[in-house]
């Protein structure tokens, strides 16, 4: 664990991986993030939104995360840059409840298995417990999917149980679903 002089405050609006640039989004983003994951219907299965038809719908999604940065609200969404080439490759996303981080993620299909989420999610971890009021690091997924519950293994989040009836995924069913909790506690 570094040691820190002073506090950092999270989240930050920028952090770097080995591959991967995580940075708030900005408008001109839009086409770029409708083309690699907004409207790929592969990755909303167990999301609680649907894919975009037109860009104009994530222009206006990226205000509302714009704006979320801008007020210091507490949800905060970051587009992860590839670095080498700066394509966009999805998004992760985070939620601040005092001393507790819950986090979201999802890629374009095209750059699922190449290891980019659990490199994402790791450095948001690190990043949140260089804040001493960070305590908890917590991630929720329907209980079938899978490849979601393997992203939160491999960067040390321990499964604590299940959910009944509480993710609600439309695009999976119309009623509620139960969902897998996975956190990373501070010093663990
Ligand atoms: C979940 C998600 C972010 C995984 O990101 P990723 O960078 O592809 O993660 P990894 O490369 O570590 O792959 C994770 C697991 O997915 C599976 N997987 C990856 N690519 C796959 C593919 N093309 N087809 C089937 N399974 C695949 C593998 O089992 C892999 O685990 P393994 O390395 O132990 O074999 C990505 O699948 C996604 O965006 N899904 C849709 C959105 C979503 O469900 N988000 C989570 C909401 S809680």
């Amino acid at each position: 664990m570094p040691c820190y002089t002073s506090p950092v405050e999270f989240p930050p609006e920028e952090l770097e991986t080995a591959r991967l640039r995580l940075r708030r989004p900005r408008i001109e983003d839009s086409e770029a993030a409708f083309d690699s994951y907004t409207s790929d219907e592969n990755i909303t299965r167990y999301l609680t939104w649907s894919a975009h038809t037109t860009v104009a719908q994530t222009r206006e999604y990226f205000q509302q995360t714009i704006d979320a940065w801008d007020l210091r609200m507490g949800h905060r969404v970051w587009l992860i840059e590839r670095k080498h080439d700066r394509v966009l490759t999805g998004t992760i996303g985070c939620t601040v409840h005092f001393h507790r981080v819950e986090v979201g993620f999802a890629l374009g299909s095209r750059f699922w298995g190449l290891g980019y989420m659990p490199e994402a999610l790791q450095r948001v971890c690190e990043a949140a417990f260089e804040d001493p009021r960070i305590y908890r690091v917590q991630a929720l997924c329907d209980e079938e999917n899978r490849r979601s519950s393997r992203v939160m293994e491999k960067v040390g989040m321990e499964l604590e149980g299940t959910l009944k009836g509480y993710g609600s995924h439309p695009n999976r069913s119309d009623t509620p679903r139960d969902c897998l909790m996975y956190a990373r506690i501070r010093g663990d």
